[in-house]
């Protein structure tokens, strides 16, 4: 969507953009460059005037000027001379009313879209599983005529995903009726209406440390503070695992969660023990039973994301969360096992606070398109179908990208997922803004580590995606490997640039 950033919006934007470590322009095309590739500034934004933005920055007009210059060279301008800047990516044209039109096919990785060069490592994200999915909505659309008389608004979701989502927990050991879910367009809408239900504004949100960023920006924005709880680190190359309850390599720090709950009382708790975005941990049931009773003790809500839950790469079994409690919340999911694109997700939960999460929903959408929740029931009928084609694929893709940086970058420390879609790793050096700032000039875009975290923590770690199939990923880390040379050889590159939150990564 084209629209126009004020100046004062954009230095809210650009912090404290010039450290001093490099000339002024090129500090502040730097972090420019960062906000339109993290989606901090979206596609196809006119930029404020060289004038007016010098004026609110406090600084020259032609270090404006140099650094609009440098970044229409790099391609993350375009327009200028008489025109207003505009902001874009390179390999993509401007963006349209309907999205952006050329992201081109990769070979090999059919269906996922990115600028022409790029490889995307900020998206952990799958494409889709085509024919199960077209197959899903052929059945939707033969279903369809018999609910056209109807008004078409449901705050609570069709009946047949409903009754689809039920079945499944109740077939995983959670009894569950119809009345117990509220299906959502994807999961972060989900936890929104969690959110605007029982967290309230100053309300307090107890968090993992990382987590799941755009879980992290939807806490903020909903005006509650987060209390975060820092996930142990994996033990380091030569040292031995720490113990944890139960856990494996190192798990969850049930003793932090458990004083956090204790001494903040928080509204509510926002857990991914279902291999965990980004370190894709698995939370041991005996963590799991110990967390719902001390979140039930502490009066907090515990708010489980089950989104990653099929993307069980290691058969590790677990028990659902809401198995232990009536009083879990629980939000699941179709992007990860089928495709985001399907924009489906749900809330299970007992049927009063399911109503009251229908009665707040309606102040962002008054339901979910039909066509869409009826192709999801087939989906979630069957929902084993599309899965070890895929999770095959992503285990090769995990062992492949443990090996390349093992093999390519001495001094990474990639700790082993047991599932989802990410590996994340310890650099030798808290540089992960800076890499993510250069990968563009090495044809990777990447999220970096402080996304995950609160107050710039993470520097020293990234997340690194391995959706892509093997030969890609290696492609990705050779480029790694030069960025972080280029890093070496340039050490007024390596400062950390204000980390905020942001919309383009999943
Ligand atoms: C833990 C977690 N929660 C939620 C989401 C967003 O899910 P959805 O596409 O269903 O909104 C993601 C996507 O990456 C995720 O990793």
């Amino acid at each position: 969507m084209s629209g126009s950033l004020n100046p004062s919006s954009l230095a809210r934007l650009l912090g404290r953009w010039n450290v001093g470590a490099a000339p002024a322009y090129r500090e502040l095309a730097d972090v420019v460059r960062l906000l339109v590739l993290d989606g901090r500034v979206a596609l196809d934004v006119a930029l404020p005037s060289e004038r007016s933005l010098a004026v609110t920055l406090g600084t020259s007009r032609t270090t404006v000027t140099a650094a609009y210059a440098l970044l229409r060279e790099q391609g993350f301008l375009s327009g200028g001379q008489g025109s207003r800047s505009r902001s874009r990516i390179p390999g993509h044209g401007a963006a349209t009313a309907g999205g952006n039109d050329d992201g081109r096919r990769l070979s090999g990785a059919p269906g996922l879209a990115v600028p022409d060069g790029i490889l995307d490592l900020a998206y952990a994200s799958l494409p889709a599983s085509g024919e199960v999915v077209h197959r899903a909505f052929a059945a939707a659309l033969t279903e369809l005529p018999a609910l056209l008389p109807g008004f078409g608004y449901d705050a609570l979701g069709v009946g047949p995903l409903r009754a689809a989502i039920a079945a499944r927990y109740t077939a995983a050991g959670v009894p569950t009726t119809a009345g117990q879910i509220l299906v959502t367009s994807g999961a972060q809408h989900a936890l929104n209406i969690v959110l605007r239900t029982l967290a309230g504004r100053s309300g307090k949100v107890l968090v993992e440390h990382p987590s799941y960023p755009n879980a992290l920006d939807a806490i903020r924005a909903a005006g509650c503070r987060t209390v975060t709880v820092a996930m142990p680190a994996a033990p380091r190359a030569g040292t031995a695992a720490p113990v944890h309850d139960g856990g494996g390599a190192a798990g969850w720090d049930l003793e932090a969660m458990e004083s956090a709950l204790v001494q903040q009382r928080p509204a509510m708790a926002y857990v991914v023990p279902d291999f965990h975005n980004p370190t894709g941990r698995l939370m041991p049931d005996s963590q799991r039973r110990r967390l719902v009773a001390s979140a039930a003790a502490a009066g907090t809500v515990l708010v489980v994301d089950e989104t990653l839950r099929e993307l069980n790469l290691d058969g590790a079994q677990s028990t659902p969360m809401a198995a232990f409690s009536p009083a879990v919340v629980s939000i699941g999911s179709l992007s990860k096992s089928h495709w985001a694109g399907l924009r489906t997700g749900w809330i299970r939960a007992s049927e009063p606070l399911i109503q009251r999460f229908a009665a707040a929903r309606t102040t962002f959408d008054l339901g979910g398109p039909v066509v869409e929740q009826l192709a999801a029931a087939h989906l979630v009928n069957d929902l084993a179908e599309p899965l070890p084609a895929r999770l095959a694929a992503l285990r090769e893709n995990r062992d492949t990208l443990l090996k390349l940086v093992r093999g390519h970058l001495p001094g990474w420390e990639p700790e082993r997922p047991d599932g989802g879609l990410s590996v994340w790793c310890r650099l030798p050096d808290p540089v992960s803004t800076a890499l993510a700032v250069l990968a563009p000039d090495f044809g990777i875009r990447l999220a970096a580590g402080p996304r995950f975290g609160v107050g710039g923590a993470f520097e020293h770690y990234l997340r690194l995606p391995f959706t892509l199939p093997p030969e890609q990923l290696e492609t990705a880390v050779v480029a790694l490997r030069a960025a972080q040379a280029r890093l070496d050889g340039a050490p007024q590159l390596r400062r950390s640039l204000p980390a905020q939150p942001a919309a383009a990564i999943a």
